[in-house]
């Protein structure tokens, strides 16, 4: 038996390269695996609170497009197989093994959304062979492109918005719209679902209960979602640390578009935001996807204790997608200490 640790200490004994194509920031190291090739951004977050150190990894919207036998008899699979080009024929597979070789080296990993590139029995059975068989104890947030059989057909979806849940819950490894579980001696990761724009009614009396309990026992709280939120630090349109090729050069983390910022955000929303932002005590970290480029922001957060509500922030990190750069593989090591 090959001891994990040692094969750890092993792998990360190569020698680790500069990307100066990628601009700096202080809140996190960003360098390449000198001899596996992959792309490493490293967040160190200190609790304060002792223990042994964990490691997270992230990985996020590997795109997994292939359309298997199983498909044939799928009309709108097909329709979207003929027009939707990019990572066809399961090329994006070579990105999520370099990701998960890494991977395979945290106490946990997370994987935060379009994991499929459109809902096919063929992309499916690639997340099955080569992340969720891979790493049976793998968190996946769902994205939006998981929901969707149509891509680039300018056709609206036609198999029901349940039928498609149901399909993905085959193999999906743990409940869909929140999931939470135990890292390390101090953190709980959060799993919250936010790929229709939204987040969920179902969500906040779970995740209350999680941030109770995080008060009580010391713990941290890292969440994982798809989208973004709002910062809410009137910034204006922020530029990409790293832009992918064809994704955004700049976001704008406080317009219309981002969760906690829309005109239109429902009352569920509004407060699951809330609980994100108004418990920066125990919230300390918020790791997400969804616009491909690299982003690294911080929320305005607020926490109260007997003196009063404090002003503070939540470091939020929008990592690049992962089929990018010549399928060298893209992870971000969070390291809790
Ligand atoms: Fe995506």
């Amino acid at each position: 038996m090959i001891d994990k640790k040692r094969s750890k200490e092993w792998f990360y004994s190569q020698g680790k390269l500069e990307v100066p194509e990628c601009a700096k920031c202080d809140a996190f190291k960003v360098y390449r695996l000198e001899y596996t090739g992959q792309y490493i951004f490293e967040f160190e977050i200190d609790t304060g609170l002792g223990g042994e150190p964990c490691e997270i990894d992230q990985i996020t919207d590997t795109h997994l497009n292939f359309v298997s036998i199983a498909d044939e008899d799928d009309k709108e699979v097909m329709g979207t197989r003929a027009v939707r080009t990019w990572n066809r024929e399961g090329e994006s597979v070579k990105s999520v093994i370099k990701a998960m070789d890494v991977a395979q080296y945290a106490d946990q990993t997370v994987i935060t959304g379009d994991v499929l590139d459109y809902l096919s029995r063929g992309a499916m059975a690639l997340m099955k062979k080569h992340i969720l068989d891979r790493d049976p104890e793998v968190l996946v947030t769902l994205g939006g492109h998981e929901l969707t059989k149509q891509m680039q057909t300018n056709i609206p979806d036609e198999t029901p918005f349940e039928e498609r849940l149901n399909m993905l819950a085959e193999i999906w490894p743990h409940e869909m719209n929140y999931f939470s579980k135990d890292v390390g001696d101090n953190v709980i990761a959060v799993c919250l679902d936010n790929s229709i724009g939204d987040f969920r009614a179902f969500q906040i009396k779970n995740f209350e209960a999680d941030i109770k309990r995080a008060r009580e026992e010391k713990k941290i709280i890292l969440v994982f979602a798809h989208e973004p939120i709002a910062t809410r630090r009137n910034e204006g349109a922020i530029p990409a640390v790293w832009e992918m090729r064809g994704a955004h050069k700049t976001f704008d983390f406080d317009g219309e578009t981002t969760i906690g910022a829309k005109p239109n955000d429902r009352e569920v929303t509004k407060r699951v935001y809330s609980l994100i932002t108004e418990n920066a005590d125990v919230i300390r970290g918020y790791f997400c996807g969804h616009r491909h480029s690299a982003f690294y922001t911080e929320i305005n957060a607020t926490y109260t204790d007997e003196k009063g509500i404090h002003n503070t922030t939540i470091p939020q990190w929008v990592e690049p997608g992962n089929p990018y750069l010549n399928h060298a593989g893209i992870v971000t090591r969070i390291i809790v200490k």
